[in-house]
């Protein structure tokens, strides 16, 4: 396996970041899709005959990804996460956590996953400087889940839940999609944070071309998920800024009383988190995207030919940086050119 050098000391401020939008957001978190396959086919993310129609299998290298996440590092960026399509589908999946997460200048690395793959991996993701987990568990009834990913055993899935939390990945963070089919799993996937260290987070389905025949009637609100939650356990208490930590994300979170886990929210539909935006996309074909549901991508991996591909990579970065659109548009039904959130893992 590549052994990543071991990193130099840096001495920046955790804020200092030169990209900074046109609505004065400072962006210091980027998401890395490294590839668009997947070996599930949740339903609400791809249509049953979707044969990957995103392209062909041109990823960009674990090199590539070093010299493109290295650049938007050295201008700012700060925490990086690993997405797909499913990132533990791909074979140098080590030699990739490894190469960015010796960069200087990353505090946090951090994996999305189904999970099929980690029980297997855990360890070694560890080992590459894999500092946490997302995983995305819609339910934790076996039928339910076969029948939402249309695959895939939901035994392995737990299995790579406990051994993430054996790995010491802390905190692990279980994603669910609302949807009708998973309703009774508002309850079963709460119930979980009693007495585990995990995050639930529950997630409003966002639409997109693939699962516009769905909407409006799979979609479920976080709003009749919190509901059900307080008639069955009680209230949910917010966490208090100390414990909550600076806010990072979209999630709003809460705790059961006595509880050892958390539950969260994720209302993509209202624009709360538009507005603190500080996250920036690349593609798996080393493509920036500026917000989930734009309109366009802007293509990196040519500058990495020219004959100062560093200088090259910082200047277009500034560069296109400006066009980061205020909000999104989704309540006016404009999704952008997204077919799927398996071209980019959310
Ligand atoms: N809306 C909300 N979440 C989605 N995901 C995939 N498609 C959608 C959608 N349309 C989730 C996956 C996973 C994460 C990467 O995004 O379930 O948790
Ligand atoms: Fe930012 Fe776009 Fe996400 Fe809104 S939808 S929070 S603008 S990336």
């Amino acid at each position: 396996m590549y052994r990543p050098a071991m990193s130099p000391p840096v001495d920046l401020p955790a804020e200092s970041t030169r990209l900074i939008d046109a609505f004065g957001r400072r962006l210091t978190y980027l998401r890395v899709s490294v590839t668009d396959r997947c070996n599930l086919r949740c339903f609400y993310c791809l249509p049953e005959d979707a044969r990957f129609p995103f392209g062909d299998r041109a990823f960009l290298s674990p090199h590539e990804i070093e010299r493109i996440v290295g650049a938007l590092v050295r201008l700012g960026i700060r925490r990086v996460r690993l997405t797909g399509g499913e990132p533990l589908v791909r074979q140098d999946i080590l030699e990739i956590a490894a190469r960015i997460k010796s960069l200087p200048g990353v505090e946090d690395l951090a994996l999305s996953t189904n999970g099929t793959e980690l029980a297997r991996l855990a360890p070694e993701l560890v080992r590459a400087g894999v500092d946490r987990v997302n995983v995305s568990l819609d339910s934790l009834d076996a039928e339910v889940f076969r029948a939402i990913t249309r695959r895939g055993g939901l035994d392995e899935v737990w299995r790579g839940v406990e051994a993430a939390l054996d790995a010491g990945l802390h905190p692990v963070k279980l994603n669910a999609v609302l949807l009708q089919e998973n309703l009774a799993d508002v309850e079963r996937l709460t119930a979980l944070t009693l007495d585990r260290p995990l995050a639930v987070r529950f997630i409003e389905m966002m639409p997109t071309a693939s699962n516009r025949h769905l909407q409006p009637e799979a979609y479920v609100s976080a709003d009749l998920a919190r509901r059900r939650i307080e008639e069955r356990f009680g209230p949910l208490a917010p966490l208090s800024d100390a414990e909550a930590g600076p806010r990072t994300g979209p999630a709003k979170a809460f705790r059961l009383a006595g509880a050892v886990g958390t539950v969260g929210f994720i209302t993509p539909l209202s624009h709360t988190f538009c507005a603190d935006c500080n996250r920036l996309r690349l593609t798996a074909r080393g493509e920036l995207r500026l917000c989930l549901f734009a309109d366009r991508v802007h293509p990196l991996r040519p500058l990495l030919t020219r004959s100062n591909p560093d200088a090259a990579l910082e200047s277009e970065i500034l560069r296109v940086l400006q066009d980061k659109p205020a909000e999104h548009m989704l309540s006016q039904g404009n999704y952008g050119n997204l077919v799927s959130f398996m071209q980019i893992g959310g």
